[in-house]
């Protein structure tokens, strides 16, 4: 595994880090064991960067970190894992509305209640990494929330302060960077999804904030193994960002990009990660991982030789701006 500073924040993280969503529900069946083993699997292999969040089963997925750190340290280990968690808005609108109001969605109270919640599932005393799940670009030019959460990170519950992007606006946490707000980003990057190549991931790097890299697989689709008949689970998400139509159109263009590699040593998943990486502001990629295979393939990708420049530019041809897909059709 290899390791990349994290932001200007003086500590080095792993290349791949471990997206703890799947564990905790929303993508079907999936046993807490084989949870537990990919998450050990995962640190043993060098990972040090876990990304989870309350909304993740409603605690189970910061409740199965918590468990294994703790195994961890009783097994007489010394190693720095750092875990990142996410306070969603207080009930209402997701992607919140326009016209919300900071105070009514992130209020202090809320805030503070929030986050004692979530030490209390992680099983520890401060959280690493504090980010806000979602924002909206009415609150920019009065960001009283992250006024909030400096004054917690005084307090010594938090460590850093970030945001994850609103997926339908992006570049609305660039404000944000610039005003000195997040200590870290947590957006969408991948083959389809290029846009914070544009401005995002720029900005994150002049001014040193650490840039966590979400959903490089497109939700699996950039694995490769998704065919026309795929189906998934019932209570799998995935039925409703692929809705209609969607599945189809994704998988033609993920065999394009498969033509791309013919030539190549790179499997399309080990393609998908190094095409992230190749970007200098990236900190971590986050892929969602759910069993120990899962663990071991994608952490192995760290070590392969950095993608060469002239395929790192080939694949730019596969972006595709297709608007806000998680509200389903
Ligand atoms: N708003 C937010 O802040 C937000 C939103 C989304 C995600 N996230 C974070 O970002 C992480 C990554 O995103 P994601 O999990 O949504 O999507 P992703 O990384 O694009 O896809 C992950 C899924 O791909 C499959 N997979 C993983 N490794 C594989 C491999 N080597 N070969 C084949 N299939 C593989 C797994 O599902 P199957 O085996 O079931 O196919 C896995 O759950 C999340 O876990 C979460 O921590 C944050």
């Amino acid at each position: 595994m290899q390791y990349r500073p994290f932001g200007q924040h003086g500590f080095e993280c792993s290349e791949i880090g471990f997206g703890a969503w799947a564990i905790g529900g929303a993508w079907g069946p999936q046993g807490d064991a084989d949870s537990l083993a990919a998450l050990h699997r995962a640190l043993d292999l060098g990972c040090t960067f876990i990304d989870t969040a309350a909304g993740y089963g409603n605690g189970r997925s910061e409740r199965l970190i918590g468990q294994v750190l703790r195994e961890r340290t009783a097994a007489g280990r010394s190693e720095q894992i750092f875990v990142a968690t996410k306070t969603p808005p207080a009930a209402g609108a997701w992607p919140p509305a326009p016209h919300d109001r900071a105070a009514d969605r992130y209020s202090e109270a809320y805030l503070r209640t929030n986050l004692a919640e979530r030490l209390a599932c992680l099983g520890v005393d401060k959280i690493d990494l504090l980010q806000l799940h979602t924002w909206t670009r009415a609150w920019n030019r009065d960001p009283a929330p992250f006024k909030i959460l400096r004054q917690l990170q005084r307090e010594g519950q938090i460590g850093l302060i970030g945001v994850s992007t609103p997926e339908h606006d992006q570049n609305s946490v660039i404000d944000l960077m610039r005003g000195g707000w997040v200590d870290s980003v947590q957006v969408i990057y991948n083959l389809f999804e290029q846009e914070p190549a544009a401005e995002l991931l720029d900005v994150a790097q002049e001014c040193g904030v650490g840039v966590i890299v979400r959903v490089a697989f497109d939700e699996g689709a950039l694995t490769g193994k998704f065919t026309v008949l795929t189906k998934f689970a019932p209570d799998d998400f995935r039925n409703n960002y692929f809705a209609g139509d969607r599945l189809p159109r994704t998988v033609v263009r993920v065999e394009r990009i498969r033509r791309d590699l013919a030539d190549t040593a790179y499997s399309l998943p080990q393609a998908a990660l190094k095409w992230v990486l190749a970007h200098p502001a990236v900190a971590t990629v986050i892929p969602g991982i759910r069993n120990v295979a899962q663990a071991e393939a994608n952490c192995a990708v760290s070590d392969l030789p950095a993608m060469p420049a002239a395929l790192v530019e080939k694949l730019r041809r596969h972006n595709w701006r297709r608007a806000f897909w998680y509200a389903g059709k």
